[in-house]
């Protein structure tokens, strides 16, 4: 049996990618490697927890020789790097935080790799989650492509540029196998409710003001989390060594039409008055450097692998509520404890 490490396997998407692979590759052992931090959760990966190709392990990918320990002790085939601090206002408050898990965490799996895989690099391969935030913004029109100069202007955005140019050297240098996508906002289950759609989900449901930065003007590519999965199995499977694809849904939104669409399919689900949800929204102060405009041009992934988007925003809008309003546990759960304190600093004293 091939084994391959995902890490990040008990977040968003990881939880997507881990169960993609659990249950499409029987012939594969699947190493889900999370520190479980606030975004880490195993309730995300329940239904497949007791399968025979999948082994959880818990720990730090800031930490150099636990990982160098892990890799000398299996011989992981692949690795899907998913594990990071993804959240922007989080990497505005505490920086270094992202640097220490997205930089240097992402050098200790390059350098656990290079280790272990010496001389037979082209059986092994190196992918790696990333992000199309690392192209900066865009203005009315373009769309980021494979060869657009990179421009962070977060925190989160400049620890996953460096991140990405460090995978990138160790192909140029060391000549390791790897991949690389760079991929636009996504949603779906399982989303942690610090994120604009699950925490408006989660105010409109418990009547709590919904709150939008700005005028709410900035614009987003949203992508079903399990599109994105399914483009992560084509691209580890099916792209050449050194290759770098977009993934995006040709699917932009300003934040304000998201909110009041959203507000509709809650209107219906929960049997208020039409209306009712929208006056919850409030504009509130802007997220310091916040990117105008992400848009992904994927047609390379379309063209060269065959991927394309399954599902219309709107369905899957809907999808994404229904998974809500019926996992009122795992809602609840994630947002006790300090999830309350997070919410208090963001969003009541800001
Ligand atoms: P997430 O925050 O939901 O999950 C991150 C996971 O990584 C958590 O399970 C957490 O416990 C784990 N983790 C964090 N620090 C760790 C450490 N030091 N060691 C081991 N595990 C650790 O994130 P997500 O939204 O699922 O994003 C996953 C990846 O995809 C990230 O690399 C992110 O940059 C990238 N990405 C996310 C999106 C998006 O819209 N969410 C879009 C494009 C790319
Ligand atoms: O583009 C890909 C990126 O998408 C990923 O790399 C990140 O990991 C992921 O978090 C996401 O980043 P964003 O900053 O775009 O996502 P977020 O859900 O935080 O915000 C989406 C938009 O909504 C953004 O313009 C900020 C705005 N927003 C967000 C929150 C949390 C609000 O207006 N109010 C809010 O409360």
């Amino acid at each position: 049996m091939e084994k391959i490490l995902i890490t990040g396997g008990a977040g968003f998407i990881g939880s997507h990618v881990v169960r993609l692979f659990v249950t499409k590759y029987p012939n594969y052992h699947i190493f889900n490697l999370d520190k479980l931090t606030y975004a880490g959760n195993l309730a995300n990966l329940k239904d497949i927890q007791d399968k025979s190709n999948y082994t959880f392990v818990k720990g730090d990918i800031v930490d150099a020789a636990f990982i160098s320990d892990l890799f000398a002790k299996h011989d992981f085939v692949k690795v899907i790097h998913l594990a990071a601090e993804s959240h922007v206002d989080r990497s505005i408050s505490n920086p270094l935080e992202f640097v220490m898990t997205n930089v240097i965490g992402t050098v200790n799996l390059l350098n656990a790799a290079k280790t272990a895989w010496k001389n037979h690099y082209a059986r092994h391969r190196f992918y790696h989650v990333s992000t199309d935030e690392v192209y900066g913004t865009l203005g009315e029109t373009g769309m980021f492509t494979e060869t657009t100069a990179y421009d962070p202007h977060s925190p989160y955005s400049a620890s996953k540029a460096s991140s990405d140019h460090f995978v990138r050297a160790y192909h140029d240098t060391f000549g390791l196998d790897v991949v690389i996508s760079n991929c636009s906002n996504n949603y779906g289950s399982y989303h942690f409710p610090e994120k604009l759609i699950p925490l408006s989900i989660y105010n409109i449901k418990n009547n709590k003001s919904i709150p939008v930065y700005g005028k709410g003007e900035n614009i987003r590519d949203w992508l079903f989390v399990e599109d994105h999965a399914r483009a992560i199995d084509l691209i580890l499977h099916q792209a050449k060594s050194g290759t770098t694809y977009n993934i995006g849904g040709h699917n932009e939104w300003t934040n304000i039409d998201l909110i009041r669409l959203l507000c509709n399919i809650m209107d219906k689900k929960l049997k208020r008055e039409t209306g009712a949800s929208a006056k919850l929204i409030t504009f509130v102060k802007d997220r310091a450097g916040h990117d105008l405009r992400y848009a992904i041009d994927s047609s390379k992934l379309q063209k060269e692998l065959g991927w394309t988007p399954s599902l219309q925003f709107e369905e899957g809008l809907e999808r994404t509520v229904d998974w809500y309003l019926t996992n009122e546990e795992w809602l609840n759960n994630v947002t006790s404890g300090t999830y309350k304190t997070y919410y208090e600093e963001q969003y009541v004293k800001r």
